[in-house]
């Protein structure tokens, strides 16, 4: 152990690792272009300010989670602490109202959040969001959802539950408040020191304490989706339709909120099967206000996001196997001291070739370098020694079966691409 340590609350992903993500990241890619998502990649800071308008002064992100710097020229800047704002952001700074809407956009990005590091909640995570920009349609929430639910099940993940709740808009949201402030009014001895604190902030947020008392005194609360206005009780009754069309089925949760104060009517999130609230592995909801709050014409906006981590975590849990990055032949080139310039040189062929090669490195016994090979996980090892050099053909060995075979110098690229796919026996 050297003196140095990752900082706490962040992790190195590891090559064993990276199997999982890779996997999680094209799935996720291929599957954000099929619904006809574009890429869309941000700084990963931002002015703090940003964060500050849209996530909501009173939210634990703002408070207490986000990394804060001044920069050199004196500017209050924050690591993003999530990827919406940064989004909406860029959509009105690049003018895209000016293109088809809606805009649909997806991002892969690391974030930053000073919370107390626990199994599956860092300081630094990342994160696949996608956000549907410009359109109030029903349609678009129905599709977000869709395409979240899509997502998981294209990695396999299985007894996700999807819980769903509307919070309403400007117009219908204070009567809804005035109701739960006079709810909790009425509870406030039965609640957490954090719950009476926020009471009169954000009564909603008190709805998701993880507090079991302050659980049970929310369970009676009065629902948003009971105080709805009717444009915003028609929006949810369509999505709820869509939802049904599809084949989707959501739990309602009235205690559902959400931690970001951005969102307006459709809020939704995605409960692994093992484990509690702590654990949810996306989120999100509409933001028809946030574009205003950015200095930005009145510009609707829909979206969700999933922690990779915790991801990568189920899918390890369920004993998801994922497939190998690259399942072509990956070779090891072995080779007796004569014949050192020809194992380079076809080492360099072959990486030319697009095949994905190493060649034993200092000075080892062909035996050491083979059983190198092996702890690689090399699919082949190709030696090369002098009589390879005389006769024009090489050994390939089957790293999985021990079989060795010649092959001639000239064919054995398109020997191994034809023989050699998936029998790798390592990554
Ligand atoms: P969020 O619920 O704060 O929403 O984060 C989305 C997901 O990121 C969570 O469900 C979780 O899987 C993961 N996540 C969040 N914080 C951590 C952490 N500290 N460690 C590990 N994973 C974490 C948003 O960020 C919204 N921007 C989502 C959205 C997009 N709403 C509309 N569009």
């Amino acid at each position: 152990m050297g003196t140095f340590k990752a900082p706490r609350g962040t992790a190195d992903i590891l090559p064993a690792e990276q199997p999982y993500w890779d996997f999680v990241r094209r799935q996720g890619e291929a599957i954000c272009r099929r619904y006809g998502y574009r890429r869309i990649d941000t700084p990963v800071f931002e002015e703090a300010g940003l964060f500050v308008r849209s996530i909501g002064q009173d939210t634990d992100i703002v408070e207490k989670e986000m990394y804060l710097f001044q920069d050199r020229g004196g500017k209050e800047m924050a690591l993003k602490p999530e990827g919406t704002a940064s989004v909406c952001r860029a959509y009105l700074e690049h003018g895209m109202a000016s293109l088809p809407q809606p805009v649909r956009l997806y991002y892969l990005t690391p974030l930053f959040r000073y919370e107390r590091p626990q199994a599956g909640r860092l300081r630094q995570h990342h994160q696949l969001g996608f956000e549907a920009l410009g359109e109030m349609d029903p349609a678009l929430d129905a599709e977000i959802i869709d395409l979240a639910w899509q997502f998981y099940f294209s990695l396999g993940l299985r007894g996700l539950a999807i819980k769903l709740n509307s919070l309403g808009c400007r117009q219908c949201r204070p009567a809804y408040r005035q109701a739960l402030v006079a709810y909790f009014a009425a509870r406030l001895e039965s609640l957490c020191a954090d719950c009476r604190s926020r009471f009169s902030r954000n009564p909603l947020r008190l709805l998701d304490c993880k507090n079991p008392a302050c659980q049970t005194v929310g369970d009676g609360a009065p629902r948003s989706t009971d105080h709805l206005c009717p444009e915003c009780g028609q929006h949810f009754e369509s999505l709820l339709r869509y939802l049904a069309l599809w084949e989707r089925p959501c739990q309602l949760d009235h205690r559902l909120v959400r931690g970001l104060d951005y969102y307006t009517r459709t809020v939704f999130e995605v409960q692994p099967p093992e484990e509690g609230g702590q654990s949810t592995i996306g989120g999100g909801g509409r933001y028809d206000d946030l574009m205003v709050e950015l200095g930005g014409r009145p510009t609707p906006g829909v979206g969700f996001a999933t922690g990779l981590e915790r991801i990568v975590r189920n899918l390890q849990r369920q004993g998801v196997s994922v497939p190998s990055a690259s399942p072509g032949p990956r070779v090891y080139i072995c080779y007796l001291d004569e014949a050192r310039e020809e194992a380079m040189r076809l080492l360099g062929e072959l990486r030319r070739q697009g095949v994905e090669a190493v060649a034993a490195v200092g000075s080892r016994s062909l035996k050491a370098q083979l059983r190198h090979a092996d702890a690689q996980g090399a699919s082949h090892a190709i030696i090369v020694g002098g009589e390879e050099l005389q006769s024009g053909t090489l050994t390939v060995r089957d790293m999985g079966s021990g079989q060795q075979r010649p092959v001639p110098r000239g064919q054995v690229e398109a020997w191994l691409r034809g023989q050699g796919r998936g029998t790798g026996n390592g990554g």
